[in-house]
């Protein structure tokens, strides 16, 4: 690694990757590592910062994370945030007790602005607390550099030796000057030149997947999507041919798709790109299902088991990777890099899925395991990954076929698609795709009396839908203005055959979710 390093050790707090997120953002590198790296090891890998995380216990219980007193001998400068904080307070001779009142939420705190950890920032300010205990004594040769109206300690510094300490998350966006304060800590205490770019991580990681995976195979799931897209472009970069990619394409993608999908990867990367087309089997399968979760349950586990049947077929020992981001691991409870649970777990979203235990491979490999949603998307972008795969609007594994109400055909599939890609077409058009989070259209197997010329029809309703939202907890239906929802429902009805009528779907969520099934 030609870069400098910010090593964050992970004492079981939830905002471990957050951390090491806002470090990267500064442009220093940095990794999570769990509290129980041995001190060699950190040596050997020279930080030029350490960060203590955050974590949900209290310094006094036994079974609690602790770490060895030679880490403050190295010569690296520590800043300790919240159970960190009490860390560092207790493993150097301090106190820490529990607190008459507990902080949770947005907090002022007063801080000494002559502090190099509060340079540039003002006396008074918001920070976001989180915790039951306090550093109730300083450890010899600390100071304390910032108070709270319940705490008396709410950051300390023990300037000479570069050692700092906060009570608060400064991770975290609630914290007003949350990321001034962790590039003073890098750039005032540290001297990081804060240097590192995509690029570098990039590089790093081919680098390193070519050492792990050697002259060995890797096979890849790629499904269209952002994460396994940028997963499959960086392994295409590190092994070439020794990846094979398997594309399952159970014909309920959008118009084209699959095809988009399939020419983007073999066109750009070196790669063995295998599609299975199985749009008939799927069909077969779905005969006569109607209601939702069956539906989504059929379309799973149908696409697990072509999958593993082809990736049975397609394995040669090696490797299995898989497009994991952060957040996944964080959803499947793996987020702690506490050396606690360290098995394989396959992404799935709503599909459980399970490796099948006959097959095996000699290691897991998730070269993005530790990036966030946009950092992906930067690297995809980096890796010359189309916009419209880098960008694409999130879509749900079991595709069209939840947004096909009633049993699923052939001919509503069509239907469906074509409306789909009008709909999306027009928002493209009018400017409005960067404001909304998600549309699509929905085929509510649905059929209304219209006109036509002179004829009567009895056809297809179309509903389209248009979401905005930050994390699709709750979402919100998009204002698009009347004309262009007049020009939409104009050309879904002349352009698309089948389809005779257009509502929009104005409820937001709750009560309604974002697909219909
Ligand atoms: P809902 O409909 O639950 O959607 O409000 C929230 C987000 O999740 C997506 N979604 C799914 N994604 N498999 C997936 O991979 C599914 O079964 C599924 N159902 C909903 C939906 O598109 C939206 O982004």
């Amino acid at each position: 690694m030609d870069h400098q390093l910010c090593i964050v050790l992970d004492f079981g707090g939830q905002y471990n990757q957050l951390i090491a997120r806002r470090v990267r953002e500064c442009g220093v590198y940095c990794e999570v590592k769990s509290y129980l790296t041995p001190i060699e090891e950190i040596k050997k890998m020279s930080p030029s910062a350490i960060i203590f995380t955050g974590g949900p216990n209290s310094v006094y219980d036994e079974s609690s994370p602790h770490i060895s007193e030679e880490i403050f001998r190295l010569g690296i400068p520590i800043l300790g945030i919240c159970y960190g904080c009490q860390v560092v307070a207790y493993t150097l001779g301090g106190e820490v007790s529990p607190c008459n009142n507990s902080e949770f939420g947005k907090t002022e705190v007063t801080v000494k602005t002559d502090s190099p950890l509060f340079k540039d920032i003002p006396e008074k300010n918001i920070v976001w607390m989180s915790h039951n205990d306090y550093v109730s004594r300083l450890p010899h040769g600390f100071n304390v550099i910032g108070t709270t109206k319940d705490c008396p300690c709410a950051a300390m510094e023990n300037k000479e030796k570069k050692l700092y300490a906060v009570q608060f998350h400064p991770e975290v966006t609630h914290s007003e000057y949350g990321k001034q304060i962790l590039r003073n800590f890098l750039f005032e205490v540290c001297d990081c030149k804060g240097d590192w770019v995509m690029d570098d991580f990039i590089e790093s990681t081919v680098k390193a997947l070519r050492e792990k995976i050697g002259d060995k195979k890797v096979v890849l799931g790629l499904s269209g999507g952002v994460d396994s897209s940028v997963a499959a472009g960086l392994l295409s970069r590190a092994v070439g041919k020794q990846l094979t990619c398997v594309f399952v394409d159970q014909g309920l993608m959008r118009k084209d798709e699959g095809d988009f999908v399939e020419e983007t990867f073999t066109r750009l990367f070196d790669m063995n790109f295998v599609r299975v087309n199985c749009q008939d089997q799927f069909i077969e399968k779905l005969k006569g299902i109607t209601d939702p979760e069956e539906k989504r349950k059929t379309i799973g586990t149908e696409f697990y088991k072509v999958f593993w049947d082809k990736i049975r077929e397609e394995a040669d020992g090696g490797f299995f990777a898989q497009g994991t981001i952060y957040p996944d691991r964080i959803e499947s409870g793996k987020g702690n890099e506490s050396g606690k649970g360290s098995t394989a777990t396959i992404k799935t979203h709503h599909n459980m899925v399970k490796m099948p235990e006959d097959i095996t491979f000699d290691g897991i490999i998730e070269p993005l395991g530790d990036l966030f949603k946009d950092e992906v998307r930067k690297v995809g972008e980096k890796l010359g990954i189309p916009r419209e795969l880098v960008w694409r609007q999130p879509f749900p594994g079991p595709g069209l076929g939840v947004r096909i109400m009633g049993e699923i055909t052939h001919e509503k599939i069509k239907v469906l698609q074509e409306a789909d890609a009008v709909f999306r077409d027009e928002i493209k058009k009018s400017g409005l795709e960067g404001e909304l989070t998600q549309f699509f259209a929905v085929l509510p197997d649905v059929r209304t009396v219209g006109v036509m010329g002179d004829h009567r029809t009895y056809d297809h309703l179309i509903a389209i839908r248009a979401v905005t939202t930050d994390d699709f907890m709750t979402a919100d239906w998009a204002r698009i203005p009347f004309d262009v929802l007049a020009r939409i429902s104009n050309r879904l009805t002349n352009e698309v055959e089948h389809v005779n009528r257009v509502v929009y779907d104005i409820t937001s969520k709750p009560p309604g979710t974002v697909e219909w099934e």
